[in-house]
């Protein structure tokens, strides 16, 4: 161990040692991980803070911990926890090495005689896409399959994916399926999802086991290897060091905070979450501005900032006539929480820098989610994936699911009629991987709608009791008091074609998913805490104060 080293066991890295190096030109030392093969897992209860500890002054609490959610204090809440690969330095030392060999092949093929290092590494002058529409209509493309070879990279070399929150939901289903697939995958996350669950009293429906297992278990049975980079992106060294280690191909961005309703807890957590999620992507963007700039950003945004509109809805753009005067126009956002309002901020920060710098960015506007199993998370109980019914992270269908198997009535908020896009998680691998596959251009912004169905919540409710009754369930309904501010009847008509003509062949929720589902919920009956159901938290209610939403 060098001198001067500090080892110390961070709580949120599933207290695994750590080596802190005092980095060049730094005051403060960053912590550098020590792959620790056979150190034992750490039990989730490491991800417990005290008051006095990093975690508790950086996060919104739940009673009476300080928040610091000032100018003066930026929210940098896991800066300490920003454990790097040590290969760091020798990967510096090989990009140097390489942009130094790159310059000396174009001076010997080249006549010019005032090349620069610095021109090797700036991209060339190209005219840049600005209009998502204008560039998938603009050129025919031939689309491809995750697997097969991806214009401007070898097929003996493996694509280098990011996956940005690779320990949640739809992140870690994501990551293992890209590995499986023969991506080198690595995993960015800070497991502040751990954390909210610990903080609001919630736990997923499966047991989950710590992220270090869940990549060893994969490792000892595919032979292969997932990174890890755990820290937060909203720590721009963390974030840097991350990309100039890995030199990713693509990043795929899931790490934010997603949940309307915790976003509509109080203040603390609104703040918390356009902190959060809008910095977390403005930071990605300079990441592959300054370290990456060929990188494919594929970032999650959602079908709800869109809004409920009385007109279709387009992918992303739509083509407006006004006093005589015809334009394409980003179509219109109508978010309806600070959730969602925060990923309309990522969609603008991310279209001005395809404009503005050159980045290729796709934003993947993903309707709900449903179910628990992929190909991959099934290959063994480790690697298990998180199932949320609770009122706070809760998705609709997940939650009525466990509500008909605990004799819990089905809650309907309101009139039921909310209707919104809908799709399985073993699309949400695929759309991603299929995004990897055919990238945006140099300087495009695309914008892909990504569900496969529609449903009401009243649809669902019906679809859940039908196949309640098969299994022997006597499924009931109410309808709830409405937390949210939406519109509980209206028309909706979402475009989603473009994933379609890329590939996608969408698993369609059917009456044996819906059974599968059930039965799942069947198995871990035990682990359901009723309390959790109803929902918390109200949108005309949220305050300043602080406040704690479990019973
Ligand atoms: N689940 C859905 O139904 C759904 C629907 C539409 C869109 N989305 C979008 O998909 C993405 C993933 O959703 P999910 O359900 O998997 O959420 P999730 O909460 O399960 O996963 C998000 C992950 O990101 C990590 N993260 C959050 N902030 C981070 C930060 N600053 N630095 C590093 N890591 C951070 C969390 O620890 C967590 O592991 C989100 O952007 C969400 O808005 C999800």
């Amino acid at each position: 161990m060098g001198k001067g080293a500090i080892v110390t066991a961070h709580p949120l890295a599933g207290g695994q040692r750590c080596r802190q190096v005092a980095l060049p030109g730094r005051a403060l030392p960053q912590p550098i991980r020590i792959a620790p093969p056979n150190i034992p897992p750490a039990p989730s209860s490491s991800l417990l803070f005290s008051s006095g500890s990093l975690a508790s002054r950086c996060y919104p609490s739940i009673r009476s911990i300080p928040i610091p959610l000032s100018r003066s204090a930026p929210l940098r809440p896991l800066a300490a926890a920003a454990l790097v690969p040590r290969r760091v330095g020798a990967a510096r030392r090989a990009i140097s090495r390489r942009r130094v060999g790159a310059l000396l092949l174009l001076l010997q093929n080249s006549k010019c005689s005032n090349l620069s290092l610095k021109s090797t590494s700036k991209r060339q002058k190209k005219s840049y896409v600005t209009c998502a529409s204008a560039a998938v209509q603009g050129q025919k493309q031939t689309p491809l399959t995750g697997s097969q070879e991806v214009s401007g990279h070898s097929s003996s070399k493996p694509k280098k994916v990011m996956v940005i929150g690779g320990d949640g939901y739809c992140g870690w289903a994501t990551a293992l399926h890209l590995s499986n697939k023969g991506y080198e995958v690595a995993i960015v996350d800070n497991l502040v999802r751990r954390l909210f669950d610990h903080q609001l009293g919630l736990d997923s429906l499966t047991p989950i086991t710590s992220i270090q297992n869940r990549v060893r278990r994969w490792k000892s049975l595919t032979g292969k290897t997932i990174q890890l980079f755990i820290g937060d992106i909203c720590d721009f060294d963390f974030l840097s060091e991350a990309f100039k280690s890995f030199e990713p191909d693509a990043a795929v961005h899931f790490g934010e905070q997603r949940s309307a309703p915790y976003s509509m807890i109080d203040r603390s957590r609104a703040v918390y979450t356009q902190h959060n999620n809008v910095i977390g992507t403005l930071n990605v963007l300079f990441a592959i501005k300054e370290y990456s700039e060929e990188c494919h950003l594929v970032k999650l945004g959602t079908m709800g900032e869109y809004g409920t509109p009385n007109i279709d809805i387009e992918e992303g753009f739509i083509t407006i006539t006004h006093n005589g005067r015809t334009d394409t126009l980003p179509y219109p956002k109508q978010a309806s929480s600070f959730y969602h309002l925060s990923k309309v901020h990522d969609s603008h920060n991310i279209a001005f820098t395809c404009k503005a710098w050159g980045i290729r960015a796709t934003d993947l506007n993903q309707g709900v989610v449903y179910g628990v199993r992929t190909d991959e998370t099934a290959m063994h109980e480790e690697l298990s994936n998180r199932f949320d019914y609770d009122g706070v992270f809760g998705t609709a269908l997940n939650r009525f699911c466990v509500q008909a198997v605990v004799g819990h009535p089905l809650t309907v908020y309101g009139k039921g009629g909310q209707t919104r896009g809908y799709l399985d998680i073993r699309d949400t691998v695929q759309c991603v991987e299929l995004a990897i596959a055919n990238p945006a251009k140099p300087g495009e912004f695309r914008v892909f709608n990504q569900f496969t169905e529609q449903f009401s919540v009243n649809d669902l409710a019906k679809l859940v009791t039908a196949a309640g009754a098969k299994l022997g369930l006597d499924v009931q309904t109410k309808s709830v008091p409405n937390p949210r501010v939406e519109a509980e009847e209206h028309y909706y008509n979402a475009k989603h074609t473009k994933l379609i003509e890329l590939g996608l062949e969408p698993h369609l929720l059917s009456d044996s998913l819906l059974d599968s589902l059930l039965n799942f919920a069947v198995q871990y009956k035990d682990r359901v805490d009723t309390a959790q159901i109803m929902p918390s938290v109200s949108w005309k209610k949220m305050g300043a104060k602080p406040r704690t939403v479990s019973v």
